[in-house]
């Protein structure tokens, strides 16, 4: 067994995360961590709330409020709505907790000590309205390299290179649209050119990063790194711990990203184990796997390793990062200002958690980015979850309930087919545990979708209600082999629907934990089940309707408050 530790992207949490920020980080994350469990590895499984940096600070500032006490408040909604949405974090955190700071700081000195921060005084863009200095995303400007009208100081959100405010195409003050005047200032610089060969030799040898994750850092190290700033200006941040630097800040992603360190302290800190985290982050078998979506790949898979070999604290380095495309809302992308796209508040107040779990992993973006519509969620909702699982699970179960007194029979006499599904089912196992090794999480989904279906073509086949009038041994048998096949489909589902699946295990008449080896096992005849009921249920159109008018009607409530994001999950 391995240690892990699973992180998924910290949020901002200006807002409320949306649909698209859930499939690229946490929940995928989720999937993953829920996996490793059943496989019986030691997992730690951390993120928490990105609490610095100019996202919050240029929310605070439009609403007139502290920066901080606006975080802290977001950071309680967001921490709850990961609760109702049945992500098995081991610890929940944020970027502002005394472990983070304190570590922070501990880890930027070290790298300080060991040569790798210089100073140096620059021109930095200034805004003469609001009489602060605009890095990052205080400052938007034309993207240079693609052109992007609303490229962000530290880097585009279209083609997600990084840049400096000074690369920027006309740029202008985010905050009041000013033209900004460039001021000398001094900051405190991380020396990435000094150990980029080593952050290459890092990224070219790892054979675990998905092809976009890869390209784009290869690209990034291909036209060279360049030294970046450590310190900002602002208030609302960590304050740097470099002699003379006082008043400054660390960059939000600098101090962010070693939140997967700081995390896994504070869990067993908590826990009464405070030096435990070492065992983890210290050991070089560990295993680190991030989930993110693809503007964070520059930060996970070039920034984060580099901090880390920079500070040549025996860290880990086995780090990996599942990165995915984006995704998008009926044709466009999810846009806070334009109030496109659902929120996770609101996905929760119109279908169960399960049904939103199973979509997005159905639909995750790994290869492309890919579209949500209502067509295809209701599709994959109705014919996928319903049909094809819900009534395979169903089937087979009132079958057993009716047939043969609510408890499992022992196999009878086998035909080839019996063999023959059997077979197929074990072979599903089998891809599905090579697809969730390798983060294909769609695939390792559609591994369980193929049993359930597979299931009702061997039910329709064998046909157990005339069997079992003149061949009851036969009849045994396919109810034997059914019960079988959907309690690998259950394993195999678990990771991604864990209460419904829970809820089938009962039913089963099975007892908790489920673990990956319940996929292969062979089910104990004589099995009592429990109360049988349907699982879902399909969305008719009138329900579908119902549900676009509450959808705007959360919305018209939400924006006329003065703190939006409060409407909808704390009633
Ligand atoms: N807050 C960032 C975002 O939403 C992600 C930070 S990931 C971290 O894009 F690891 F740096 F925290
Ligand atoms: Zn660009």
């Amino acid at each position: 067994m391995a240690k892990y530790v699973v992180g998924s992207a910290w949020p901002y949490v200006q807002s409320v995360p949306h649909l698209g920020n859930m499939i690229g980080s946490v929940l995928s994350a989720d999937v993953y961590a829920r996996y490793l469990r059943m496989k019986g590895h030691d997992v730690v499984f951390v993120s928490g709330s990105d609490m610095h940096g100019t996202p919050i600070e240029v929310e605070a500032i439009q609403l007139g409020v502290d920066p901080r006490d606006y975080a802290m408040r977001m950071h309680a909604i967001v921490a709850e709505l990961f609760k109702r949405w049945n992500i098995s974090f081991d610890i929940y955190t944020h970027t502002h907790s005394d472990t983070h700071i304190k570590f922070v700081q501990d880890f930027f000195m070290k790298i300080y000590e060991n040569g790798y921060v210089f100073i140096r005084e620059d021109e930095l863009p200034y805004c003469p309205n609001d009489k602060i200095f605009l890095p990052d995303r205080f400052i938007i400007g034309k993207c240079p390299y693609c052109g992007y009208e609303r490229a962000r100081g530290d880097q585009c959100e279209r083609c997600g290179r990084l840049l400096e405010p000074r690369l920027l195409v006309e740029p202008r003050c985010a905050i009041c649209g000013a033209k900004p005047e460039w001021r000398r200032t001094k900051h405190w610089y991380l020396d990435l050119p000094k150990i980029e060969e080593e952050v290459k030799r890092y990224v070219e040898s790892n054979n675990e990063l998905p092809p976009n994750a890869r390209e784009m850092a290869l690209g990034i190290l291909r036209e060279g790194l360049k030294p970046r700033a450590i310190t900002r200006d602002n208030k609302w941040g960590i304050p740097a711990p470099f002699p003379g630097a006082e008043g400054k800040t660390i960059y939000v992603w600098f101090e962010a990203v070693l939140g997967y360190i700081s995390a896994v302290k504070e869990y067993f800190e908590k826990r009464g184990q405070p030096d435990k985290w070492r065992e983890f982050w210290l050991d070089p078998s560990t295993k680190a796997v991030f989930f993110v979506g693809k503007d964070n790949i520059p930060f996970h898979v070039i920034i984060l390793p580099a901090l880390i070999m920079a500070n040549r604290g025996g860290y880990t380095t086995r780090l990996t990062t599942s990165s995915t495309e984006y995704l998008n809302y009926e044709g466009d992308k999810f846009s806070k200002s334009r109030r496109w796209g659902i929120w996770i508040d609101e996905a929760l107040k119109l279908l169960p958690v399960d049904y939103w779990r199973f979509v997005l992993i159905y639909i995750r973006p790994e290869n492309r980015d890919v579209d949500f519509t209502w067509a295809s969620a209701v599709e994959a909702i109705n014919k996928v979850l319903n049909d094809d699982i819900g009534n395979f699970a169903h089937r087979v179960l009132s079958f057993i309930k009716s047939r043969f007194g609510g408890v499992l029979p022992a196999p009878g006499l086998s035909t080839p087919s019996d063999e023959e599904f059997a077979k197929t089912v074990a072979e599903r196992v089998k891809s599905a545990e090579s697809h969730f090794e390798k983060i294909e999480l769609k695939d390792a989904l559609m591994d369980a979708v193929e049993i359930a279906r597979e299931g009702n073509r061997y039910l329709n086949q064998r046909a157990p209600w005339q069997l079992i009038k003149e061949r009851p041994e036969e009849a045994a048998t396919v109810m034997y082999n059914s019960y079988a096949a959907l309690k690998a489909l259950a394993v195999l589902l678990y990771p991604v629907i864990p209460s419904s699946i829970e809820k089938l295990w009962s039913m089963m008449g099975l007892s908790q934990p489920i673990t990956w080896a319940d996929a292969a096992k062979a089910p104990e005849p004589g099995t009592k089940l429990g109360d049988v009921e349907p699982l879902f249920k399909k969305v008719e159109k009138k329900e579908l309707d119902a549900m676009l008018e509450e959808l705007k009607r959360m919305r018209e409530e939400r924006w006329s408050k003065k703190y939006p994001w409060e409407q909808v999950v704390l009633d």
